[in-house]
C-alpha cells in the first residue's frame, strides 16, 4: 500500500485541501483506533488487568439497548448498535443480565468513585416509571463508595419523557437528562421516521427546569433538505426554552442507513454545512452560551451554581481517567498509569487498554448465561496509540496544552507532527503559542479533519497489519481444508 507522508506542510496542506472540498466525517466516534481493528477471543484486557490498577479518577457508562422500529431504519442516520424495542418484559429480562454482568465487578468497584454517571443508549426513558428504581439500585448497590452529588444523566427520545418518569428518577439520584430532538422542523425531523413532535422537546425541557433537573438537547446540523433558516430557527427556539446546555453534532453519514444510501443527493454540500456550523456558533455564544467543545454549548449560570457538567469533562485532560462500561455494546477505556507514558512503542508498554462488550443481545446474554464477562473485542494500545487517543479528546477542549503534554508523554506535540500543524496554522484552524495550540472556530469544525491527519501514518500501519492477519487467517483455513473424495455427494457436478 503506498503511503501518504504527512512529514512536510506542503504535504499536509494538500492533505487538508483535497479534503476541505469534501464532507467532513468524524472518525474518532468512540475511541483510537476504531473498533475496526480490535481483536476478540480469550484473555480480554480486563481480565489481564490485576485488581487495584484502576486509575484515581473514572467515570461510568451505563447502557440500554432498545430503541423504538422506524420507518426508515436506526432514525434513517445512526450509526450505534442497538435493538429493536418490542415489549416491556424486554426490558426487565435485561436488567436482570445488567445485574449479572454488575456482579462480575462487585469487587472490583467496591471502592469506586466515578465523577460522573451516563446512562446512555439506545433509548434509556423507553423504561417504564417503575423500572428506574431498579435500574438506579443496581448502580447504587455496586457502588457504594458513590458520593451523593455525583451527576447522572440518562438520555433518551423527546416524546418517552413524561413528568412521572422525571420524578421518579430524580428521587432514585438522576440528576441530569440529555434529549435528542436532533431537528426541531417537523417536516424535517419525519426524514428519520422518528415520531416526536417539537412540543414534546419544549415540555421536557420545561419539566426538567421545573424539577431543577440538568437538561442537554442534542441537535443535528448537515442534515438532508436542512437550509440556513431551519438551522437559525431551531437554535433561536430552542434558546428560548432556557435549555442550559445544547450539543449541536455535525451528522456524520455513513454505513448502511438510509441518509448514505437514499438521501445523499439531499444533504447540504460541505460549504453550506461549515457555514452551519459557524452560524450556529455565533448564535449560541451570541446567546449567552459558553462553548466547551467543538459541539457542546453551556450556560454558565449552571456552573455557579456548583453544579459543573462533569460527564467527559475529566476526559478532555492527559490525565489517569478510566471509562468504565456496563451494558450491551458498553465501551470501556483504561489508559495505563502505572508507569512513565513515554516508553517504546510496543503493545502493552504502558499504552493501556479498551475494549467493547457484545454488540447482540443474544452474545451479550450467552457470555453472562456462561458466567463470562460479556466482552466481544478489546484492544492493548502501544504508547503512540495512547498518545493519539488522548490527544484527540484533549482537541475536545479546544487547545492542548504543551507542557502537560511533554510532561505525560517525554516529547513535544509539535515536534511529533511538525508538517501537519504548520499547514493547520497556515490554514487557519490552529494558532501556535510556547505554552499551547489554540483552535480557532474554524479549527473547532475542522477537528474531525485534523485528527484524520494526525492518525494518518498509524492508521495505514494498522491497515496493513489487519490485511496481513486476514491473509494469514485466509491461507490457514485454506491449508485445514479437507480434501473431498471424488465419490462425494457433496461435490460440484462438472
Ligand atoms: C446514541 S444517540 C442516543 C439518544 C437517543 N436514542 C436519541 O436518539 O435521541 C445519542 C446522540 O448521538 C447523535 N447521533 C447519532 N447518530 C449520529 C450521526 N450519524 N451523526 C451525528 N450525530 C449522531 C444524536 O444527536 C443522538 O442524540
Ligand atoms: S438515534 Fe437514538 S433512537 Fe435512533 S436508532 Fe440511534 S440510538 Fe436509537
Amino acid at each position: 500500500m503506498t503511503r501518504l507522508d504527512l512529514t512536510t506542510p506542503a504535504a499536509a496542506r494538500q492533505f487538508f485541501e483535497t479534503k476541505l472540498r469534501q464532507r467532513q466525517v468524524n472518525k474518532v466516534l468512540h475511541s483510537f483506533p476504531s473498533p475496526r481493528f480490535w481483536t476478540g477471543g480469550a484473555g480480554t484486557p480486563l481480565e489481564a488487568r490485576p485488581l487495584g490498577s484502576d486509575a484515581p479518577s473514572c467515570e461510568l457508562y451505563v447502557a440500554l439497548p432498545f430503541c423504538l422500529t422506524t420507518a426508515p431504519a436506526h432514525c434513517g442516520y445512526c450509526l450505534f448498535p442497538t435493538e429493536a424495542y418490542s415489549n416491556q418484559d424486554q426490558l426487565d429480562v435485561y436488567l436482570d443480565y445488567l445485574a449479572r454482568e454488575g456482579e462480575l465487578y462487585r469487587e472490583r468497584w467496591l471502592e469506586l468513585q466515578p465523577r460522573s454517571v451516563f446512562i446512555g443508549g439506545g433509548t434509556p426513558n423507553l423504561l417504564k416509571a417503575h423500572q428506574y428504581p431498579r435500574l438506579l439500585g443496581l448502580i447504587h448497590d455496586l457502588l457504594p463508595a458513590l458520593p451523593a452529588a455525583t451527576a447522572v444523566t440518562l438520555e433518551g427520545i423527546p416524546q418517552l419523557f413524561s413528568r412521572e418518569k422525571l420524578e421518579v428518577m430524580q428521587a432514585h439520584g438522576v440528576t441530569r437528562i440529555s434529549m435528542g430532538a436532533q431537528q426541531l422542523d417537523h417536516q424535517l425531523s419525519l426524514l428519520s421516521g422518528r415520531k416526536q413532535q417539537p412540543k414534546h422537546v419544549f415540555q421536557a425541557v420545561e419539566w426538567a427546569a421545573a424539577l431543577g433537573l440538568g437538561c442537554n438537547v442534542d441537535l443535528i446540523f448537515g442534515w438532508p433538505q436542512q437550509t440556513m433558516a431551519h438551522l437559525e430557527r431551531d437554535l433561536r427556539g430552542l434558546m428560548a426554552s432556557g435549555v442550559e446546555h445544547i450539543t449541536h453534532y455535525e451528522l456524520n453519514v455513513g454505513g448502511a442507513t438510509d441518509f448514505a444510501l437514499n438521501r445523499r443527493e439531499e444533504l447540504p454540500g460541505p460549504e453550506l454545512v461549515r457555514d452551519m456550523y459557524h452560524l450556529a456558533r455565533e448564535l449560541l455564544t451570541a446567546g449567552g452560551y459558553e462553548q466547551l467543545t467543538p459541539y457542546d454549548f453551556q450556560k454558565p449560570n449552571r456552573q455557579e451554581q456548583g453544579e459543573s457538567f462533569v460527564y467527559e469533562e475529566c476526559r478532555r485532560t492527559f490525565d489517569a481517567h478510566d471509562v468504565w462500561g456496563w451494558g450491551y455494546a458498553a465501551i470501556s477505556d483504561f489508559p495505563d498509569h502505572r508507569g512513565p507514558r513515554d516508553s517504546p512503542d510496543q503493545p502493552g508498554q504502558n499504552g493501556g487498554s479498551t475494549l467493547m462488550n457484545a454488540r447482540t443481545l443474544t452474545a451479550y446474554y450467552a457470555a453472562l448465561d456462561a458466567g463470562r464477562l460479556p466482552t466481544e473485542v478489546g484492544y492493548t494500545r502501544t504508547p503512540a496509540d495512547l498518545r493519539l487517543s488522548l490527544l484527540f479528546r484533549n482537541l475536545q477542549s479546544l487547545s492542548v496544552d504543551r507542557a502537560s503534554y511533554r510532561a505525560n508523554f517525554g516529547q513535544d506535540v509539535l515536534e511529533e507532527f511538525p508538517g501537519i500543524w504548520q499547514a493547520a496554522a497556515d490554514l487557519g484552524f490552529v494558532t501556535l503559542h510556547d505554552d499551547a495550540l489554540r483552535l480557532t472556530p474554524e479549527g473547532a469544525y475542522r477537528v474531525p479533519l485534523i485528527q484524520t491527519a494526525l492518525m494518518q501514518a498509524r492508521v495505514e500501519e494498522l491497515t496493513d497489519a489487519h490485511v496481513a492477519g486476514l491473509k494469514q487467517a485466509r491461507q490457514q483455513q485454506a491449508a485445514f481444508q479437507p480434501l473431498q473424495p471424488a465419490s462425494s455427494p457433496s461435490a460440484a457436478p462438472s
